[in-house]
């Protein structure tokens, strides 16, 4: 994935070109996310018709993929069947869609578009590029293009010339199916959204404590066992634990079969699909189902939920042969079954302590002269990293497996914050970048007083802020970045949409777009065009942009004071502290904080945009408020 020194002078040309496009025309009004490289915009525009050829490099099944693709993508709204015709040289016909794969100086996922009143031309000299040029392509026609139902549009787009490559080669989005089960469907409508998005690796988290969901065909117990749980609808974490005898009837897993229906729809998308199967921690739902490969013996209940398991036994044995057959076994399926050069191992949150006790660990610790438990895990994930290596595959892991030593190949996830990547860079060793504080998906994105139930905090503006690329290290070893949905707080797959989107177009920009070209107001502006585009598709997203946030917090004297801010910008923020509903005549916040009486009850307040409410009005009660305020250390 590391990008060579061709590219790279690609690169600097086509920075160069894209200043100078900078400085020759007017600020695009285009609403496309990611924001493109380089724009030009010129008069007129072209008009889709019902009898066009969509017309491609002739003998490249990659240009015909992605023709079959648009024609596809257009299809339903439009009630329109497109042919494809192959010719050697697309380009040269007028009156239609040309893609066309020339060979040239372009970056490996690069395209120009060119739509004149007479042609759409795409080039690029790999399938991928000319796939991110349709998805250009789809975000210059109305929103009614995503429309599963036929639409009555204009489908026409405007004439321009648009230079385009990304910035980093990794632009991943992590999905986790273990916490709960999302189906084979969902996943492919999840895909469908990343690939408009030109994200383009799909981490599958197939397997923690609360399900193993990937068939592996000769350790069944997985599935019968590993995959199910007792029901459960009360708070993540605090759960009533499993009761004695109680059926485990929530959950599900993919067959092998459904696995490469994905892997094969992704491939078609230009999406690699990383599957993670987890070790040695987070393992109680293989443990469940093989007691004999843990430390104690067992036995296990799948969790439902009832704790986010830190100090307990949900680890396998290193000290046991055993676990290294079953990791064999378990690879080579995952490695018959996935494409991607790599596979993720987990690694983090290894519980420990239970190794300490354990006899056939400490005599592993002794026999492998290991000095302590950190090491004894190195010591799985460097087996681990062998076994992949031995099927073709390369191991990543959470930066915890740094802790005890690298295993000699790994690249590493760093997702406690950027330090365990840049400490990997530095050592030479592949890097994402994917920290909590950046791209954490299942945490807040608005006001808790408004949000469904989870934890943390990651505003939309914060995400738009992630650089993956820290100062001082060799952006060589940088592979990109990628923004994770977990999903102890998402119980279905409409939320797990509301948790990705838009937050997941800001991290797309982040990743792809040139770091000179962020706008924070530019990018709003294109949030809020690929909100109607999301309202066509049925995708669903969350607003929390449009709503107040309140941050209580202590003046010099002791007094009570309260923050309040909206993302969205260019509103007025007005609130009340009588139990009132605010509208926008009484108590207009004045932009710095506000002191508070704490007899009050509840404040309410809801932002105002051109002469109406943006958003929801949040209400929050004075002693939850002041609950929020960071506790006084003793
Ligand atoms: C993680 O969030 N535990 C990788
Ligand atoms: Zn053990």
């Amino acid at each position: 994935m590391s990008r060579s020194v061709l590219q790279i002078t690609v690169l600097a040309a086509a920075v160069a070109a894209a200043a100078a496009a900078a400085t020759a025309v007017k600020p695009s009004t285009l609403k496309v996310i990611p924001q493109p490289v380089s724009v030009q915009m010129r008069p007129g525009s072209f008009r889709l018709r019902p009898g066009m050829a969509i017309t491609v490099t002739a003998g490249k099944p990659e240009a015909r993929q992605v023709g079959v693709y648009l024609a596809n993508a257009v299809a339903a709204p439009t009630g329109w069947k497109w042919k494809i015709t192959e010719t050697p040289k697309p380009a040269g016909r007028s009156n239609g869609i040309a893609l066309e794969l020339i060979k040239g100086e372009f970056h490996p996922e690069g395209y120009n578009l060119t739509i004149t009143a007479h042609s759409v031309r795409i080039q690029a000299a790999t399938g991928a590029g000319l796939f991110y040029g349709v998805q250009t392509l789809l975000q210059l026609l109305p929103p009614e293009i995503e429309s599963s139902a036929l639409q009555h549009a204009v489908w026409s787009a405007p004439c321009l010339h648009i230079v385009d490559y990304p910035r980093f080669a990794w632009r991943g989005l992590m999905l986790d199916v273990s916490r709960h089960f999302f189906s084979t469907d969902f996943v492919k409508r999840y895909i469908d959204r990343m690939a408009r998005a030109k994200l383009n690796l799909f981490h599958w988290h197939l397997v923690d404590d609360n399900g193993w969901r990937i068939e592996i065909k000769s350790l069944p117990l997985l599935t019968q066992v590993g995959a199910w749980r007792a029901p459960r609808l009360g708070r993540w974490g605090q759960s009533e634990p499993v009761k004695d005898g109680e059926a485990a009837t929530d959950g599900g897993f993919y067959t092998q079969d459904d696995i490469r229906e994905v892997v094969a729809y992704a491939r078609e998308r230009f999406i690699t699909v990383l599957p993670e199967i987890e070790m040695p921690g987070h393992s109680l739902a293989a443990l469940a189902s093989y007691p004999e490969l843990s430390c104690t013996g067992g036995p296990f209940h799948v969790d439902p939920g009832t704790s986010f398991y830190t100090k307990v036994d949900n680890a396998f044995c290193p000290g046991n042969e055993k676990t290294f057959e079953f990791i064999d076994r378990v690879f080579t399926e995952v490695a018959k079954l996935f494409p991607s050069e790599y596979v993720h191992i987990g690694g983090d949150e290894c519980y420990k302590g239970f190794w300490k006790i354990c006899e056939k660990c400490q005599r592993r610790m002794a026999e492998e002269h290991l000095a302590n438990e950190e090491e004894l895990q190195s010591y799985l994930v460097r087996r681990a990293e062998k076994i992949l290596e031995s099927k073709g595959k390369k191991l990543i892991g959470w930066d915890e497996i740094l802790q005890g030593g690298l295993a000699p190949n790994a690249a590493v996830m760093s997702w406690r914050g950027m330090d365990g990547g840049i400490a990997a860079a530095k050592m030479n060793h592949p890097v994402v970048m994917s920290p909590t504080g950046f791209v954490y998906l299942d945490y807040y994105q608005g006001d808790p007083a408004l949000e469904p139930t989870t934890f943390g905090r990651l505003l939309l503006s914060t995400v738009y802020k992630f650089e993956p690329e820290p100062e001082g290290v060799g952006a060589k070893y940088i592979l990109g970045g990628q923004g994770n949905l977990w999903t102890e707080s998402v119980p279905n797959a409409r939320h797990a949409e509301y948790m990705t989107w838009p937050r997941a177009f800001a991290l797309a920009e982040t990743l792809w777009s040139p770091k000179t070209t962020r706008n924070w107001a530019d990018f709003m502006r294109r949030t809020e065009a690929q909100f109607q585009r999301l309202d066509n598709a049925q995708v669903n997203y969350a607003r929390s942009v449009y709503d107040v946030a309140i941050t209580p917090a202590r003046d010099s004297s002791g007094k009570l004071t309260l923050r309040m801010s909206s993302e969205i910008g260019g509103t007025d923020i007005y609130y009340t502290i009588d139990g009132t509903n605010p509208d926008s005549f009484l108590l207009k916040y004045p932009g710095a904080s506000v002191t508070v009486p704490e007899e009050v009850y509840v404040v309410k307040a809801v932002a105002w945009r051109n002469g109406k409410p943006s958003g929801r009005v949040v209400s929050i009660l004075m002693r939850e408020l002041i609950a929020r305020l960071p506790r006084p250390r003793s």
